[in-house]
């Protein structure tokens, strides 16, 4: 686990690993057996996403090797995407990369490979190594972040998109906008005031093809490689990825009740080009921001000519009391970029969400949405746009709260059977609950006894890099009906209590 004793003061398992496999006699040099051992330990899950390696000097003593054998390596490492150096704290196996381990490589699958890293640019290497990253498997309790798929009203949606495309005219359908479809942009700057708080003009608005792409894009059109980015700690992995995808160099911030501590990254990264933040409520714990902690961040991006990404995921899920407002509805100086997804108010393979960026970025960003794919489907836009026009997305969301309350408080109950095992509190806002274990015992064994009894949960010490939380479980809720979730509590006791 990143950060603890253990991983200070052991012998780690990468260097008895990679000990067994180094040959001083063999024609490759052995920084390169070292790159190759290290990355085979990572791909074949033994060492896990997050875990922090030894010092290079302390791996150095072990092994019988120079310290600029363990560095190459490292750097190697580090360049494709397998490492994330955290300055002053070391290297930890990137948290993009999947949990769970895969099977042994037959000889047929290990040179392929190779000859395709040979082959591919760096920023090709850094891609492979998050090809698995967010892999889809079936929907199984308690996964994350997914909406409730049983209670969407296809029927509605159906017919939605068929008046939607029947009014489409001849001119909407060529290449359009790369931003997107304006009449939906239009609407989105309208929902953006009423619901966030956040005032823009349509054109500084981009339809992408969901949160993620809006990650992606930001990190290309910011960032330099080796440029540095403050991220929460604990925080989303797709962030990460997209960051670590662009060759940024990750500060990882800690966490209080408040949000990330401002204070912490002016102390450790003073000149961060960026901040990467989920402030309503945070990822993956939930907490909220106040005022007070938004505006100083606000003032370091001003101070600092730092940009600020504002990832609001899943604020539309709140149930009790009124939302706070974007962080971006505070941006006097222009350096917020706002992203919203449709992922968790509709349905995630929709593939649709927005991002608002400052005047002065708009013609970077819609440099980047033409190259990408250029525009999002003229189908989907105009459906979702009528949608939201004739007051079918207020209407459903209204129904999800509802609904999305029973969910955790079937949760809540369900958990609560298990006694000091698992410490599931209620949330006022999100779609999933963190179930907190006692300190002793390890979350990431948890989940993945609980993953091989057919469940699928993240341990939260996946989510962290450098500051360690309490061991817990990511519990998602919001796309389980009450059988489901009683069930797979009661699965999750069998495997609490080995
Ligand atoms: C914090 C956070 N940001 C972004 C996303 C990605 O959303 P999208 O499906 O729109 O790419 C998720 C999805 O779970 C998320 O949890």
């Amino acid at each position: 686990m990143p950060g603890s004793d253990r991983d200070r003061t052991a012998p780690s398992a990468s260097a008895t690993i990679a000990a067994t496999r180094l040959d001083p006699t063999a024609s490759v040099p052995l920084h390169r057996q070292l790159f190759e051992a290290l990355r085979q330990d990572i791909l074949r899950g033994r060492l896990h996403p997050g875990r922090r390696l030894e010092s290079s000097r302390r791996l150095a003593a072990h092994l019988g090797v120079s310290r600029n054998t363990v560095l190459e390596a490292f750097g190697q490492l580090t360049a494709e995407g397998y490492l994330v150096a955290v300055h002053g704290s070391g290297s930890f196996v990137s948290g993009a990369l999947p949990t769970s381990p895969r099977p042994p490589a037959t000889s047929a699958e290990t040179s392929p490979p190779q000859a395709e890293s040979a082959s591919i640019s760096l920023s090709g290497r850094r891609l492979s190594c998050l090809a698995d990253a967010q892999r889809s498997t079936h929907l199984r309790p308690f996964q994350g972040g997914v909406a409730a798929l049983d209670a969407l009203p296809i029927a509605l949606w159906r017919r939605v998109g068929a008046r939607a495309l029947a009014d489409l005219e001849l001119a909407d359908l060529g290449y359009g906008d790369p931003r997107g479809f304006a009449p939906l942009r239009q609407a989105l700057a309208e929902l953006l005031w009423s619901a966030r708080g956040v005032q823009c003009d349509p054109d500084q608005i981009l339809v992408v093809a969901g949160a993620q792409q809006a990650l992606d894009f930001a990190a290309r059109v910011l960032l330099d490689p080796g440029d540095r980015v403050w991220v929460e700690d604990p925080g989303y992995l797709g962030t990460r990825a997209a960051l670590e995808a662009a060759g940024a160099l990750l500060s990882p911030l800690p966490l209080d009740g408040e949000g990330m501590v401002v204070e912490h990254g002016i102390a450790v990264a003073p000149n961060a080009r960026l901040a990467c933040v989920t402030p309503s409520p945070q990822y993956p714990l939930g907490t909220g921001r106040g005022v007070a902690r938004r505006l100083e961040l606000l003032a370091w991006a001003r101070d600092a000519k730092a940009w600020i990404l504002e990832d609001d995921y899943d604020s539309e899920f709140r149930y009790s009391g009124r939302p706070l407002p974007a962080l971006k509805s505070l941006d006097e100086s222009e350096r917020v970029l706002y992203v919203g997804t449709f992922s968790k108010v509709l349905f995630p393979a929709l593939r649709l969400g927005y991002l608002v960026v400052p005047r002065a970025l708009v013609r970077a960003f819609t440099g980047a949405r033409f190259c990408s794919g250029r525009q999002a489907p003229i189908g989907d836009q105009a459906t979702v746009c009528r949608f939201l026009r004739e007051g079918h997305l207020t209407r459903h969301l209204r129904r999800m709260r509802v609904l999305y309350q029973e969910r955790q408080r079937w949760l809540v109950e369900a958990a609560a059977e298990l006694g000091g095992r698992l410490d599931v509190a209620p949330s006022e806002a999100g779609m999933h609950l963190v179930g907190w274990l006692p300190d002793h015992v390890d979350d990431r064994s948890t989940a993945e006894r609980a993953t091989a009894r057919g469940l699928r949960i993240e341990p939260i010490s996946r989510f962290s890099l450098e500051h360690r939380v309490r061991p817990g479980l990511l519990l998602g809720y919001a796309a389980f009906d009450r059988p489901a979730i009683q069930a797979g509590v009661a699965t999750l006791e069998s495997v609490l209590e080995n």
